[in-house]
């Protein structure tokens, strides 16, 4: 697997493999790599004959209270993965090579952003539409994958991709859950031994018929953010503690 650490150097092994007639499949990251993210690699490999995986924890989706400088980061495990999964390519941008402007959104994401995260994080589609934008500028997919996991924003991923008139192809790829039930994310890491029983509950709650935020509540999470169904789904982002938790199932 090659690894690099700027844009030239990516740009032409991407080339390299168009010319080998290679169809691009592109699968973002912001690091601390879990079997979700070897789920959208691995999709990322059945999809298409060369794989590049970004890692770059992108500063414009935290606001200044969120946790950006605390995200969890270890390069030289997640590249070791990366490796083991058969990637063909990882890309560790930095941040001036994604931001030569300076770090600021410069896209405003659409509808689908309308709502839900936004309600709670205005600046979280923005920076995920800048970032992703920029990304897609460099790698140049065929393909792209994204979590279901984080269904409002593969739909705002969707709808700037139609509406940057970007020929990529944009798969979703099923939520993973461990044994209990609960959507791998790399904020579990954050939680504690008794906060990861009160996080394996939130999936049981939310395949009840007509689940209230008073349910949540007393399952042991703190706040709930919003439950809102959308898109055929029932999404929820609810906090224990310090942490903020997102998850859906189809809705009933
Ligand atoms: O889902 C994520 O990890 C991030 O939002 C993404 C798509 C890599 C953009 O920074």
């Amino acid at each position: 697997m090659d690894v690099f650490d700027n844009q030239n150097d990516l740009i032409a092994a991407v080339a390299a493999a168009k010319k080998a007639d290679k169809r691009i499949g592109f699968v973002p990251t912001m690091g601390a790599l879990h079997d979700g993210h070897l789920s959208l690699v691995n999709m990322g490999r059945r999809e298409a004959d060369f794989v590049v995986v970004s890692i770059f924890v992108n500063p414009t989706q935290f606001a200044p209270d969120e946790d950006f400088e605390a995200y969890p980061r270890d390069t030289e495990r997640d590249i070791s993965i990366l490796e083991g999964a058969k990637v063909d390519c990882a890309y560790l941008p930095s941040v001036d090579e994604i931001y030569p402007n300076g770090v600021a959104s410069n896209l405003q994401a659409g509808e689908a952003a309308k709502g839900l995260e936004s309600e709670f994080r205005p600046h979280f589609f923005d920076g995920v539409c800048s970032v992703v934008h920029r990304l897609f500028e460099i790698v140049q997919p065929d393909v792209a994958i994204f979590g279901k996991k984080d269904y409002q924003q593969l739909m705002v991923v969707r709808e700037m991709v139609k509406a940057q008139r970007l020929d990529i192809e944009i798969l979703g790829a099923p939520i993973v859950r461990d044994v209990h039930g609960l959507a791998l994310s790399s904020r579990n890491a954050y939680l504690s031994d008794a906060e990861l029983k009160v996080a394996r509950r939130l999936n049981l709650i939310l395949k009840h018929d007509r689940p209230t935020p008073n349910a949540i509540l007393k399952a042991g999470f703190d706040k709930v953010d919003y439950i809102e169904e959308r898109w055929g789904r029932r999404l929820c982002a609810a906090w224990i503690g310090k942490t903020r938790l997102i998850d859906n199932v189809p809705a009933s």
